[in-house]
């Protein structure tokens, strides 16, 4: 009988089932930022094959929740930067407070599910390819998940998934938590346990310590700089800046409930106001100590983005980065990653 299921398994999924680690994970991972975001309008079904087809190991949707609870995909519940919401409902624009700031524009927990989906996305960046506006709709976290198993599947190799929850303590605050989507998701796609292909990543705390309860999968606590504290701690009231995280004993609290962290690659290797690098900080070592994975954020082709002495070579820039010991990169530019892996 197990024979059996084996043979079906293989027949189906290819040797590697998708999103399955039956081997190690890569070294060093490449992580599709939002996909391949340098190049197509970011957080689409397209961006992300591309990213796959480009050689990522990892794809990373960001995530917020629709009105009727489903999980899409967007790096803001604020959707007028990204997609062409404020030409199809003028009419719903209005301000919200989110994680203490006051943001006007058109939010995704204003929308139906049905509504979204009438929705175009379009590039961000002035300076990147306009061509593809108005062309890709918005996908859910499920068709992220099913694009997944289904280039895994023709490809023949395990792809993995890297979900960050967006907000979580605002989503909580207005009976649209993030964290039980996800996990019955995940559940349904049978992504449970830790050798699965996936990290679940967030800039705040407590939702992590939660996930840690809930889940096997794997967790990254995102770093932001210096003296920013994650909103659920400013909330709380608690003090906790990510300075504090970055210490021997942030980190050591961080490894009781994650398995890595995400920090900004200033962290690793700071740098002045013109993007002259400083020596490296010992943050990897130190993660590393305390059995922390270090996936940094994010890295990216054009030139203005680069440390001065990497100008139009961003492969430098990475090998840079891998030669401290870097486990992983979020990139907008999986190609360019991908050639400059050891
Ligand atoms: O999640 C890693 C990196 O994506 C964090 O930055 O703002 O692009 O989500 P952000
Ligand atoms: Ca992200």
């Amino acid at each position: 009988m197990i024979r059996f299921v084996l043979v079906v398994a293989t027949v189906v999924f290819g040797l590697n089932g998708p999103l399955r680690a039956d081997s190690a994970l890569p070294w060093p991972l490449v992580i599709g930022h939002r996909g391949a975001s340098g190049l197509l309008p970011e957080h689409t079904v397209e961006a992300y094959a591309l990213a796959i087809a480009q050689g990522a190991h990892f794809i990373e949707p960001d995530l917020v929740s629709t009105r009727d609870g489903v999980l899409i995909a967007r790096h803001e519940n604020e959707l007028s930067d990204t997609t062409d919401v404020a030409d199809k409902f003028p009419d719903r624009k209005t301000t919200r407070v989110i994680d203490g700031r006051e943001v006007t524009g058109w939010f995704a927990e204003d929308f139906t599910i049905q509504e979204i989906r009438t929705l175009r996305a379009i590039q961000r960046l002035p300076f990147r390819d306009q061509s593809k506006n108005g062309k890709f709709g918005i996908p859910t976290f499920d068709e992220v998940l099913a694009l997944v198993k289904r280039e895994s599947v023709a490809r023949g190799r395990s792809i993995g998934l890297y979900p960050e929850t967006k907000h979580p303590t605002y989503h909580q605050s207005i009976g649209l938590a993030l964290e039980a989507p996800l996990m019955g998701a995940l559940e349904r796609a049978g992504l449970t346990q830790k050798s699965d292909w996936v990290f679940i990543q967030s800039f705040e705390v407590e939702n992590l310590r939660a996930l840690n309860e809930m889940t096997g999968l794997r967790l990254v606590q995102l770093l932001g700089f210096g003296a920013e504290t994650p909103f659920d701690q400013e909330a709380r009231g608690t003090g906790l800046t990510y300075e504090d995280m970055i210490t021997n004993v942030g980190l050591s609290d961080i490894a009781a409930y994650a398995d890595g962290i995400g920090p900004w690659k200033v962290l690793i290797v700071p740098q002045d106001r013109d993007g002259n690098p400083f020596p490296a900080t010992d943050l990897i070592s130190r993660a590393h100590n305390v059995g922390l994975l270090v996936h940094a954020y994010t890295f990216r082709d054009e030139a203005r983005y680069l440390m001065k002495p990497y100008n139009n070579d961003p492969v430098a820039e990475y090998q840079r980065f891998f030669s401290l010991g870097l486990d992983g990169v979020f990139t907008d530019f999986p190609y360019t990653a991908v050639r400059a892996l050891p």
